[in-house]
Formats: C-alpha cells, sequence, structure tokens
C-alpha cells in the first residue's frame, strides 16, 4: 500500500486544475443504462472510483472505453446482459446502488448487492428503496441484496423525502425519466451533481424541470437516446485545493474553479481571514496575513456547508487563532481524522456531532493513517503545514477521490512524494 510523504514549511505559489466531479460522474455513468444510445461523458475525472464503476456497467453487459488516458467515458448499453450487481463490486463501493434506478427503468428487472455500511457511517439506501417503490417498483430483500421488479414498467408517483438524501434523489431521478406519466420528488437533493446529471438527462430526451430547487418534476418518456455531456468540475476538489494556500501559505489559482459551486465554504474561508476572488482562469486564493481567525462550521445539504469539506477546513483551523467549532449533521461518524491529527499536535474534542479545534502555533510532522477519503487529504493538507515530515499511509483511500494530489502540490511548490509500498 503506498504512502504519501509531505515534509511542510513550503508555501504554494502557482495553479491547480481542478477535474470534473467524481461525485457527478459516479451518478452519469448508470445513466448509459437508461437508453441503447451512446452515452459520453467528457472531462471525467481519473479515479479508482470510476474504474470501479466502469467494471460494474461491464459486469452488466454494458461497454465503456475509456479514451484520452480516462478523460472520456464513451459507453453504451445496447446490449445489456446481466440484471445483478454483484456483493464483491458493490461492496467496494456505495455509488454502486445507482445502477438500481435505472436498470430498474429500462428492463423492468434489478437485482443489487445492499452496500453495507462504510468508516463514515451505515449509510443505509432506505429511502432509494421507499422512492422507487413510489414509482412502482415491487422489492424483495433477499440474501443481502435487493430484487426490484417492474414487470408492467415503473409508472409516474409522488416523492417525499423525510431529509434531502443525494443519492436517492440521483435514483429516483433517473428512473422517473421512463416510467409512465409525471413524477415529483419534494424535499430533492440540490447539488450541482444533481443540476448536472438532470442536464444530461436532458439532453438524451427526458423531461425534467426543477433540478437546483427542493421540488423537481419529471414527465417519463418512452425511451431516451445517447448523447454527449461534459462532466461539471470537482467542487470538493475545488475546496480541497483552496485549503491547500490557506494552510501552507501562498497565492494558489484553482483553474476552473466557480464560486457558485463552493459558495458557503468559500463564505467560510473568507472568515478565516483568507482571500478568495473568482478570476477568469478560476478561483485566486491567497493567504496574506499570518493570522487564520477561528470560525463555526456546520455542514448542511446544498447550499450549505459540504460535509465532504468538514475534514480539510478541520485542518486548516487547528492552527488558527482561538476556538472554532466543527458540527457535523450529514453523517454520524466523520471525525476520524480528529485523532490522526491530533497525533500532529492538534487541540481537538470531539463530543457527538460536534469537535471543537482549540488553535495551536504549530502542528508537527507524523506518521499517520488515512481513515476515508476526505479525512486522508485533511491529513496531507495539515502536513503542508506541519514542522519535519509526515507520512500519511493507506493512500488508496486518497485515490478514490484525488487524481495525482502529490503530483498537483508539487507543482505549486509542495515537499511532497509518493513512496510506493
Ligand atoms: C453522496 O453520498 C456523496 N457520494 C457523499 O460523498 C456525500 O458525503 C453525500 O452525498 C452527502 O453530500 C456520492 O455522491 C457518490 P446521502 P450519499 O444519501 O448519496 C442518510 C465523498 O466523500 N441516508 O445524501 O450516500 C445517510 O446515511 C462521499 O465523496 C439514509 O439514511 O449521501 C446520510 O447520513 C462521502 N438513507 C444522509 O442520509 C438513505 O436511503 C445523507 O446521505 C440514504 C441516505
Amino acid at each position: 500500500m503506498d504512502s504519501i510523504l509531505v515534509r511542510g514549511g513550503a508555501p504554494l505559489h502557482g495553479d491547480i486544475p481542478i477535474a470534473g466531479a467524481k461525485n457527478a460522474c459516479l451518478a452519469l455513468m448508470p445513466a448509459t443504462l437508461l437508453t441503447d444510445g451512446p452515452l459520453t461523458l467528457t472531462n471525467s475525472p481519473r479515479l479508482s472510483d470510476i474504474r470501479t464503476m466502469t467494471t460494474l456497467l461491464r459486469s452488466l453487459g454494458a461497454e465503456v472505453q475509456s479514451l484520452q488516458d480516462g478523460k472520456v467515458l464513451a459507453m453504451s448499453s445496447h446490449d445489456l446482459t446481466s440484471d445483478t450487481a454483484h456483493y464483491d463490486i458493490v461492496r467496494k463501493m456505495r455509488a454502486s446502488i445507482l445502477v438500481l434506478g435505472p436498470l430498474l427503468a429500462r428492463t423492468g428487472r434489478a437485482i443489487v448487492s445492499l452496500p453495507g455500511g462504510c468508516a463514515i457511517g451505515a449509510r443505509p439506501v432506505d429511502l432509494h428503496l421507499r422512492a422507487l417503490e413510489a414509482l412502482g417498483a415491487e422489492l424483495e430483500l433477499k440474501d443481502g441484496y435487493v430484487h426490484a421488479a417492474a414487470p408492467a414498467g415503473l409508472k409516474g408517483g409522488k416523492v417525499s423525502f423525510p431529509f434531502v438524501s443525494v443519492g436517492a434523489t440521483e435514483n429516483v431521478l433517473m428512473a422517473a425519466t421512463l416510467a409512465k406519466g409525471t413524477s415529483v420528488i419534494e424535499n430533492a437533493a440540490r447539488e450541482p451533481e444533481i443540476v448536472d446529471l438532470a442536464r444530461c438527462l436532458r439532453a438524451m430526451g427526458a423531461e425534467i424541470e426543477g433540478e437546483g430547487t427542493p421540488t423537481i418534476t419529471v414527465e417519463g418518456v418512452d425511451a431516451l437516446n445517447g448523447a454527449t455531456h461534459r462532466v461539471v468540475t470537482d467542487r470538493i476538489e475545488l475546496g480541497t485545493y483552496m485549503l491547500a494556500p490557506a494552510i501552507a501559505g501562498g497565492d494558489v489559482t484553482c483553474l476552473g474553479g466557480e464560486m457558485s459551486l463552493v459558495q458557503s465554504f468559500a463564505e467560510r474561508l473568507q472568515a478565516t481571514g483568507i482571500s478568495v476572488e473568482e478570476t477568469g482562469r478560476g478561483l485566486r486564493v491567497a493567504r496574506t496575513g499570518n493570522r487564520i481567525g477561528a470560525i463555526d462550521v456546520s455542514t448542511a445539504p446544498f447550499p450549505g456547508f459540504p460535509t465532504d469539506l468538514q475534514a480539510q477546513m478541520m485542518a486548516l483551523l487547528t492552527l488558527a487563532d482561538g476556538v472554532s467549532h466543527l458540527e457535523e449533521t450529514i453523517f454520524e461518524n466523520r471525525f476520524m481524522h480528529a485523532p490522526e491529527l491530533t497525533r500532529m499536535g492538534a487541540n481537538i474534542e470531539v463530543h457527538g456531532g460536534t469537535a471543537t479545534v482549540t488553535g495551536v502555533a504549530g502542528l508537527k510532522g507524523a506518521p499517520v493513517m488515512a481513515t476515508d477519503l476526505r479525512a486522508s487529504v485533511s491529513l496531507i493538507l495539515a502536513g503542508l503545514a506541519a514542522e519535519g515530515e509526515t507520512t500519511v499511509a493507506r493512500v488508496y483511500h486518497l485515490d478514490r477521490g484525488y487524481e495525482r494530489v502529490e503530483e498537483k502540490l508539487k507543482a505549486c511548490g509542495a515537499d511532497i512524494e509518493r513512496i510506493a509500498a
């Protein structure tokens, strides 16, 4: 297992290119199952999660060609050969559940392994299942698999989510495009990834209104066509790299970044005293003074502060002047980066869903362990500012969501390298 070695202290200057959004791509790829036409995605990120989804789609009989060094995915589900998404693939990546809706809508049958929990929480899929039942799906749970059937096809219905779920919104949105009649999704997720998926489905011939608002209305159509769609910029990678000059010092432009993707996050970052400017090339982030001001953060569904940037912001706040509070409202166990940051000299107390971070004068490099995707990158950020060497082990977590992280940071002056195991 590879690890990443960071020697802290170097301020960062230059440009960081931001890739296409992992979490958009993981919903866009299953959309190929909705049509027998060719679906091509451009600006696709080169990540292990994308390769896992590719393997899953191929196991169903879809053709997935990775072109231009992985930046283009040319897909076709003209000849599906299986209706089963097996546990050995699904257990590697929860987003596999996103094949359930499209497969059921297209073929009337789908057998998908339950994903099981993960490091950050139980992460059930009950909202996905209830939503598909509202469209007429007949579901049975057997031997750890969901057996879904819609022999006469899905029919439009009303879905009202008790709380926001990104994945459940994506699953039912895709299914509704081929349901007979009108579907209304209430309390829908509003993330940019949902908007991007709706735009792609519309390009395929779907009739969708309201994406990005709490209520999405879909008029089912008989069939969808192929399309070519550019994956939206990854707002979580963007926010992550905005924090690199913030914590290490310096002045970096995140190429392709748009304020509209990270409004709440950028506002909190500016509240710490970091300057964020939208230029024609992207978002320019600079740390002018030496102080980082303490702030409070509470995660929320979009347009609130993203839970996927909570760990990274905590790394910055370990060096703030004063006491900060981070409240995690989305997942039940998303502070596993805290004990690792504490090993680097941070002062963090976790009580339930709130972490209290008392800023310290400096961090010390240490060997630390990655536990989940975003926790691992927060340790890299801390290493950029720490005195001495930080070695982050188990970086396969990192490779799920960040392409070539050491190259992107090294290009801006970071002293960072990957140590092959
Ligand atoms: C998506 O996960 C993202 N993953 C996550 O990013 C992100 O943290 C999350 O949305 C929230 O923004 C992808 O898009 C592939 P949810 P998802 O359904 O869809 C509970 C990353 O680091 N819930 O919005 O699984 C759930 O347990 C990953 O890139 C149910 O109870 O998240 C959580 O507490 C991590 N029942 C809350 O809702 C359900 O049926 C929000 O989950 C579904 C969810």
